[in-house]
């Protein structure tokens, strides 16, 4: 309890998944929690769902891949606030198909909301880091940043470059006592997956029996799982840990076979 007491946590993405199952989990911590997504009703019920639970939270809309629309969520903050102690890059979405299927839209899209959005909201937050001296930036990363995965040529782009964002961002962040830490989970069990199984397999359910195949964990991981990974690279916990990538996967990088 209270591992994060009166930080002030910002989560773009949280209006469902794992940035929702985070929201939650940050507040029941102490976190005074702001929420921010595309899919405004989604995030205001995390918001309403926090406050019934005793939790700080405000809801807003925010499109990640839109400076300006970043800009107006963060002077919110700034305002509410005065400080910024967390900032959670979670957002993203995805983009199924070899290379050769991918179009050039989707690939500027997932490149938008997953790359530039980080930029975005980095760009906006990072001022307000550097003058309190003090702040722990989390990147959403995937654990496809490090292994090949059928299909997700597109995607796993995203995930590494942010990843090697994460790195060059510590570097420069850290005289200011800033760090910058990415998580890299496997496959969560969330609306993300289920929109990809319903797309991607005629069966569903045999579909989640092939993804299980691929870890040496029994079940899919769950976004608590993520969120609690989350807590400890918000919290002072983890001070000693600067430029790296926490996987979370059930032991799909370490399971795989030569
Ligand atoms: N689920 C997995 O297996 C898995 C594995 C590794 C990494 N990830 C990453 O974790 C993050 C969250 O995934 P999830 O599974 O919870 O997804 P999700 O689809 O369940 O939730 C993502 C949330 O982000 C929001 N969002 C999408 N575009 C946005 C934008 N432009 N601006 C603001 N909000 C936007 C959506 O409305 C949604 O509420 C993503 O970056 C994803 O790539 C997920």
């Amino acid at each position: 309890m209270n591992r994060l007491l009166n930080k002030v946590c910002m989560i773009t993405g949280s209006g469902k998944g794992i940035g929702a199952a985070t929201a939650a989990i940050f507040a029941r911590e102490g976190a005074v929690v702001e929420i921010g997504d595309v899919d405004i009703d989604s995030a205001a019920k995390v918001q309403r769902d926090l406050e019934n639970n005793g939790g700080k939270a405000t809801a807003n809309f925010v499109d990640v891949a839109d400076q300006k629309s970043v800009n107006d969520w963060i002077a919110g903050i700034a305002g509410r606030h005065g400080r910024i102690d967390v900032l959670f890059n979670n957002a993203g979405i995805s983009a199924v198909g070899r290379l050769d299927e991918v179009d050039e839209e989707l690939w500027n899209r997932v490149f938008a909301v997953n790359v530039t959005g980080v930029y975005h909201v980095s760009k906006a937050v990072l001022p307000i880091m550097m003058k309190q001296r003090f702040g722990s930036v989390i990147n959403m990363s995937s654990a496809t940043a490090e292994l090949g995965i059928l299909r997700r040529a597109a995607y796993s782009a995203t995930k590494g470059a942010v990843l090697a964002m994460t790195k060059s961002m510590q570097v420069d962040y850290a005289p200011y006592n800033i760090r910058v830490n990415a998580l890299l989970p496997g496959t969560i069990y969330t609306p993300f997956v289920q929109d990809y199984l319903k797309k991607s397999y005629g069966d569903p359910t045999e579909a989640l029996g092939e993804l299980k195949k691929r870890q040496l964990a029994s079940e899919l991981g769950t976004p608590e799982d993520v969120a609690w990974a989350a807590v400890y690279l918000a919290s002072d916990e983890s001070k000693y840990m600067m430029g790296s990538g926490l996987v979370i996967d059930g032991g799909t990088i370490s399971g795989k076979p030569f």
